[in-house]
């Protein structure tokens, strides 16, 4: 990567030209930068305002509040459907994927949160590895929502408790049965298969939920409603706050 500042003979500007192998050591994540050249033209007034707030303007705040507006009425069931797509990276480094239902979303710790069953896939692969991305398209706003981070097994036991005590009889009763979800029901001949746990495998329904916190490290928002579809790009994987890129759709 080099990167070259120089102002413009015309005009009080200065263009930042930044010729992109692979997206390492420009500050961004390598997913939003292929091979290439980009360059941006700013005004020198608006470099040094973001150089003294380093905060974000005000449209792209606006689409920031969206995505968390988005999954705080998801985790609090206002959304339209609360459902979103978790990829995890599998054993064999295939991607794993999957739909949860948000729990919990905080725009302050940035972090999204969902249940599960501990025996399940997710749960391994989160140990072995634990970089998820998640997506969620909501059909009404047709807008789009995908974000990237590490998940977590929550140890802490009032958080855990909290989240089980506002669980529906239904979800709590997933956690009853004693089959761990993608055990094979039957044998490639129709035979039913039995099952007999390794005795390990924890017993009580309590104890087989699991807590998942995603500390999310970049967040998209595309919006698909107009002509011109709009997508940003927030992330904050070096430091606490965010920062965005407006991206082409
Ligand atoms: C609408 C919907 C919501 C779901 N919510 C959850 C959930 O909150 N937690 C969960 O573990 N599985 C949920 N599932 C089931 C998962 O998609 C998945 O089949 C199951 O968890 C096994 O995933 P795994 O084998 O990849 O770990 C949901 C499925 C659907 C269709």
């Amino acid at each position: 990567m080099t990167r070259r500042v120089h102002q413009a003979d015309k005009g009080n500007f200065v263009r930042l030209i930044i010729s992109v192998n692979n997206g390492i050591g420009t500050g961004l994540p390598a997913p939003w930068l292929s091979r290439g050249r980009v360059f941006l033209d700013r005004p020198l007034w608006s470099l040094a305002r973001v150089g003294a707030t380093g905060g974000l303007a005000m449209d792209d705040l606006q689409y920031l509040n969206g995505i968390w507006n988005r999954l705080r009425s998801m985790a609090d069931g206002s959304a339209p459907s609360a459902a979103i797509q978790i990829a995890t990276v599998s054993s064999t480094g295939s991607p794993g994927l999957r739909t949860v239902i948000v729990r919990e979303a905080s725009f302050e710790e940035a972090t999204v949160s969902f249940i599960t069953d501990i025996r399940s896939t997710k749960i391994k692969d989160i140990r072995r590895d634990p970089r998820v991305s998640a997506i969620s398209y909501e059909l009404e706003s047709r807008v789009q929502i995908k974000l990237a981070g590490t998940a977590a097994i929550v140890d802490d036991k009032d958080a855990r408790h909290a989240v089980w005590e506002r669980l529906k009889p239904h979800s709590r009763k997933q956690f009853e049965r004693d089959l761990p979800s993608g055990i094979s029901l039957y044998s490639s001949d129709g035979t039913p298969m039995g099952w007999e746990d390794d005795g390990a495998s924890p017993k009580e329904p309590y104890d087989r939920f699991a807590l998942v916190s995603i500390s999310v490290t970049s967040a998209e928002w595309l919006d698909v409603s107009t002509e011109d579809h709009t997508r940003y790009a927030f992330y904050r994987d070096r430091q606490p706050k965010w920062r965005s890129i407006r991206l082409s759709p």
